[in-house]
């Protein structure tokens, strides 16, 4: 009876020892390495993994205080006349012609309700938009 109820002991310290390793180890949060992927990307995809967080996107290349776009004549304005909308991403994501940069602004303006800045500002957003984002050069 003695050795029964020593034994017992034994086994309860192990129990609680174990317990409090267990709760000592931080469980690993599997939706920690998800945070700030792309929305909608599917977490079970292996490559999600390996997705460009949005917010290391602009790594290296870009005005980091423009949304990543690269500077030049016309970063600036072209940033402010942009992102009321959207994103930088939608943009540097575009290699288009020139002709469909024109397009685009068009469609902006009539289906969007992009609010046109003067002539000369919108000159220097298109030119900037077709140096840097056109599939013309
Ligand atoms: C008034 C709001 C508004 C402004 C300002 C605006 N956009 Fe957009 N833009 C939109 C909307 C809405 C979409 C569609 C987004 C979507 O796909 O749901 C869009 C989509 C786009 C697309 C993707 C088109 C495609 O083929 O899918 C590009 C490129 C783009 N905008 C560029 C620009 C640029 C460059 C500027 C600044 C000159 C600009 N936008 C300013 C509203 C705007």
């Amino acid at each position: 009876m003695k050795h029964l109820i020593r034994t017992s002991i034994g086994a309860t310290a192990a129990l609680v020892l174990g317990i409090g390793l267990a709760l000592a180890t931080p469980a690993p949060d599997p939706m920690k390495s998800l945070s700030g992927r792309p929305a909608g990307a599917d977490p079970l995809n292996p490559m999600t993994a390996l997705m460009a967080r949005s917010d290391e996107a602009t790594g290296g290349e870009g005005n980091v205080e423009l949304g990543g776009l690269p500077d030049g004549p016309g970063a600036e304005d072209t940033y402010y006349q942009c992102v009321a909308c959207h994103s930088t991403e939608i943009i540097k994501q575009q290699r288009v012609t020139d002709h469909r940069w024109d397009e685009l602004w068009t469609w902006m303006v009539e289906a969007q309700g992009m609010v046109e800045p003067d002539d000369q500002t919108k000159k220097v957003i298109l030119t900037y938009l077709k140096t840097n984002f056109s599939s013309e050069r």
